[in-house]
């Protein structure tokens, strides 16, 4: 398959009548899958209520069956179409962060989405997402979008349409390139079924955010501790992973360079993450400044680039600083907890 490659400038007025825009939309209403930019990382759109469309974005992905997809949407009254009760609290997240790089999950109402899209379950995640082009691609189409990212299962997610075309050029009919994603992690996905949110996993909107407009928020039990079950099916898989061994390191700058040289002495191609701060005080093969320490934020807006610069250097192990496990930091180490596969040396 030729991947087509739609360049939109986000910043140009009416978006929706582009005729870029206008194009990619004509593929999602035939059922084929196009990748888009959104505020955390691109996604893999296709028509939420087509099981054609939607399997072929798990086909696209290698995406495992039973992790259900996030379903996008332009305007909240789109909701009652598939969504059985918006609760109070779910009324007010919506007020206060759509559209954003938040994720709700509902009680779905039967028979209008493709139950491969939501992987069967009685529920449905659903965003709106703070994308110029998003937002135009989700009215010219006018249907609810699934939209995992557009990564290969496992992967990294993508930050950048070079990113997409790395991972599912061929596969895919086509991509919006609409520069670099702002966020750089995915939304966080909140629960909202029961009478107190839980977080199902950590994203774009911190839970200092969330309970700022609806007071006690839940986290699951699963993203502290791992031998708990997620109720995000997703947050089971190895996610995120750079092709080398990825190691977290809890220590001193010092102990990290000790950690380098001893695999460099194997003879190691070694690789270090680290912040534009401490980036002058290692001495490896591959060093990589992912972000300012002291402004979270571009440590997430670097991360899955920087992941993935890994791949391209070839490095045989990284090691990588640590982060503050508050705000967006926590969302960070998620991240990087699963690209690790929970491995941390501890000084
Ligand atoms: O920022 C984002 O959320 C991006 C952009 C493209 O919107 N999308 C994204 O989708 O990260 P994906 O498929 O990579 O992650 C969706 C997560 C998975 O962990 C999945 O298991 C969870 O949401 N999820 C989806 N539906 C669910 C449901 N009904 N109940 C619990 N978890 C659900
Ligand atoms: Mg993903």
């Amino acid at each position: 398959m030729n991947t087509k490659v739609w360049k939109v400038d986000k910043y140009v007025d009416k978006l929706e009548n582009n005729p870029q825009v206008v194009d990619a939309a004509n593929f999602l209403r035939d059922n084929e899958v196009v990748a888009l930019p959104t505020e955390t990382v691109y996604g893999l759109g296709g028509n939420a209520k087509s099981d054609a469309a939607v399997e072929k974005i798990f086909a696209a992905k290698g995406r495992p069956s039973d992790n259900p997809l996030i379903i996008h949407i332009a305007e909240k009254n789109q909701l009652s179409e598939f969504v059985a009760e918006v609760p109070e609290k779910a009324e007010r997240l919506i007020e206060g962060f759509w559209p954003g790089p938040l994720t709700i999950i509902f009680k779905k109402k039967e028979g209008v989405l493709s139950e491969t899209a939501t992987a069967g379950l009685a529920t449905v995640a659903v965003r709106m997402p703070d994308h110029p082009v998003a937002l135009a691609l989700l009215k010219s189409c006018g249907l609810p979008i699934a939209a995992p990212s557009a990564n290969s299962s496992g992967k990294p997610s993508p930050t950048t349409a070079d990113h997409v075309l790395d991972d599912l050029n061929g596969k895919i009919a086509g991509v919006i390139d609409g520069g670099a994603t702002g966020i750089g992690v995915e939304s966080t996905v909140v629960d909202c079924t029961e009478s107190i949110p839980v977080i199902l996993r950590p994203g774009g909107v911190t839970k200092e955010q969330l309970e700022s407009v609806v007071g006690v928020v839940h986290v699951d039990a699963a993203l502290t501790d791992e031998a708990a079950r997620p109720k995000a099916p997703g947050m089971k898989y190895r996610h995120y992973a750079p092709n080398a061994p990825l190691f977290m390191v809890s220590g001193t700058t010092e102990f990290l360079q000790g950690l380098v040289e001893e695999k460099r002495q194997e003879g190691l191609r070694v690789g270090v993450l680290t912040t534009e701060e401490n980036a002058r005080l290692f001495e490896a093969d591959v060093v990589l400044a992912c972000g300012k320490r002291a402004e979270l934020e571009t440590v997430a807006a670097a991360l899955y680039d920087t992941l993935r610069r890994f791949n391209q250097e070839k490095v045989d192990v990284i090691f990588s600083e640590i982060f503050p496990n508050a705000g967006v930091g926590h969302a960070i180490m998620n991240r990087l907890q699963k690209a690790a596969g929970n491995k941390l040396i501890t000084e």
